[in-house]
């Protein structure tokens, strides 16, 4: 399938979620990792209360709650990093290979996208943070929808913004749930398995799954 553009989940598919705590993990206190995971998993539950209720909160304001969640149930951590974590998130690594595969997709005409549940100022933040605007057609944020993913207007923003038949999407994410949102809706999906993570929406699959973005280059 030739495609004509490729959309790339944001958070855990570009950037490393994890490399905020990573950053002041002595600060965190010794549970770290703990309070990184809970942090993630609240941010992403509260999306899809939120869009389950109907009731919209932009991303920034969900990824604060889950922190402080996340800091108050684990044991130990401290809740003076709230602030040192707050502004490394606006600032995460981008994964290692991700400047390079952009780069080679543009250089072959295809365009570049992301599409994520970020509020814009949180995405425009880290896309410029990791020097990525340069390869980069496009960032939609679900912002204006008030509504996240796997909303199926998320995913036809980017169709209906190109005009351009779902399935010519290759859309990419590491989030298994986010892969099942994109194939429902029509795009052609590559699943970005960075941890060895075992399959589930059986009925939903992805059409290609990697380790990481470096194989989009071989198709
Ligand atoms: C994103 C998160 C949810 O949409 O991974 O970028």
């Amino acid at each position: 399938m030739s495609h004509t553009c490729y959309v790339f989940d944001a958070y855990g598919t570009l950037f490393d979620v994890h490399s905020a705590v990573a950053r002041h993990a002595a600060k965190v206190g010794e549970n770290a990792a703990r309070v990184s995971e809970i942090w993630r998993n609240k941010q992403l539950e509260y999306s899809w209360t939120r869009s389950g209720m109907g009731q919209y909160r932009d991303f920034w304001a969900l990824t604060e709650e889950a922190l402080d969640f996340a800091l108050a149930s684990v044991p130990g951590a401290n809740r003076n990093a709230r602030k040192a974590l707050l502004d490394a998130y606006m600032q995460l690594d981008c994964y290692q290979e991700v400047p390079g595969v952009l780069k080679a997709l543009k250089e072959r005409g295809t365009r570049t996208a992301i599409l994520s549940n970020g509020s814009p100022d949180m995405l425009h933040s880290a896309v410029s943070s990791a020097g990525l605007d340069a390869v980069l057609d496009e960032v939609f944020s679900v912002h204006p929808l008030m509504v996240f993913k796997t909303s199926p207007e998320t995913y036809r923003m980017v169709s209906d913004y190109w005009k351009i038949e779902r399935e010519r999407v290759s859309f990419q994410s590491s989030n298994r749930w986010d892969i099942a949102g994109a194939t429902a809706f029509g795009f052609d999906c590559a699943w970005i398995n960075r941890t060895g993570q075992p399959d589930e929406y059986g009925d939903l699959p992805p059409s290609r799954v990697l380790k990481d973005l470096r194989g989009l280059l071989e198709s």
